[in-house]
């Protein structure tokens, strides 16, 4: 039997959505106002959910007060009101679009798990825009 806890967790961050080797013709034709040269801002909501088993000694899946600092450190110590394409070498190379975004924060949360719990992570850039990576 397999159950899903979720955290919600939230950051502000300003991006720009471009590429290096395209034109700001270019840009702009793809990525509209995200590639605007003066960056712009978005409040990310992120909820991270975390499969598995219930332990049969504490009834839990996990600790959440344990998931709650994991996010902290690994997530909001990282984006939170960061520049990210200036001040986050995940995107130094990489297009800081919601998918990216949701994959980083999967692959810096992973490896802190426990192997046997399955992570997924929903990332919404606006109220009504929102990716979910899953591995
Ligand atoms: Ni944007």
């Amino acid at each position: 039997m397999k159950v899903t806890v979720s955290r919600k967790a939230h950051f502000n961050a300003a991006h720009r959505l471009f590429r290096k080797d395209w034109t700001d013709d270019q840009n702009e034709a793809m990525f509209g106002k995200c590639a605007n040269p003066y960056y712009h801002g978005h409040n990310y909501e992120l909820i991270v959910h975390v499969t598995g088993s219930i332990d049969p000694n504490t009834g839990y899946v996990m600790d959440m007060k344990v998931l709650k600092d994991l996010i902290k450190v690994e997530v909001e110590d990282l984006l939170d009101h960061k520049n990210l394409n200036e001040q986050v070498a995940d995107f130094s190379e990489l297009i800081p679009t919601a998918e990216n975004i949701a994959v980083v924060i999967y692959n810096k949360l992973k490896p802190h798990l426990n192997k046997e719990h399955g992570l997924s992570v929903t990332l919404y850039e606006t109220p009504r825009n929102f990716v979910t990576f899953s591995g």
